[in-house]
């Protein structure tokens, strides 16, 4: 049995908005939220990326890319999508249950807290819009391991 949940990845990308939260940073002069670092990231870490194929399969227009969850990692650890692509994600765990979120990508109606069971792989669907670099992580305790168990996720 698969969990759909299919939602848009909000992405905010109106100039509007991000001169407000420029102007919001100038202001307070605290870190970036999740956006702006992983603009940056890309940016720095472009030469890194630029000649990697992207992860998964292309089935119909929509990048398939299926993440395996062990105790404490994710197989593949990072995972690679061309900007612009929809990308469904379906995560399974192989052993205890885990849970999953790309750290500063907001996925409405998605509960990070999602227990994610063996034998009920989670799906997740989005549209890649932005370029960046981010950071999946598990979200279940599952373990002496689990603050460690992370991953890459790369919009290129
Ligand atoms: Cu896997 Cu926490």
């Amino acid at each position: 049995m698969v969990k759909r949940i299919k939602k848009v990845k909000k992405m905010n990308t109106r100039p509007i908005t991000m001169l407000f939260l420029l102007s919001l940073l100038l202001v307070a002069g605290c870190s970036p939220g999740g956006q702006l670092e992983a603009q940056k990231l890309v940016d720095y870490n472009a030469a890194k990326y630029d000649g990697l194929e992207a992860t998964g399969t292309l089935i119909d227009g929509v990048r398939v890319i299926e993440i395996k969850a062990y105790q404490f990692y994710f197989e593949p650890t990072t995972i690679i999508v061309n900007k612009g692509e929809r990308v469904r994600l379906i995560i399974s765990t192989e052993d205890v249950p885990h849970g999953f979120e790309i750290e500063g990508f907001a996925l409405e109606d998605y509960d990070i807290d999602t227990r994610i069971r063996p034998g009920f792989p989670l799906e997740i669907e989005f549209d890649a819009d932005e370029s960046g670099v981010w950071t999946f992580i598990c979200t279940i305790y599952c373990g002496f391991g689990h603050s460690t168990m992370r991953g890459t996720l790369v919009v290129k």
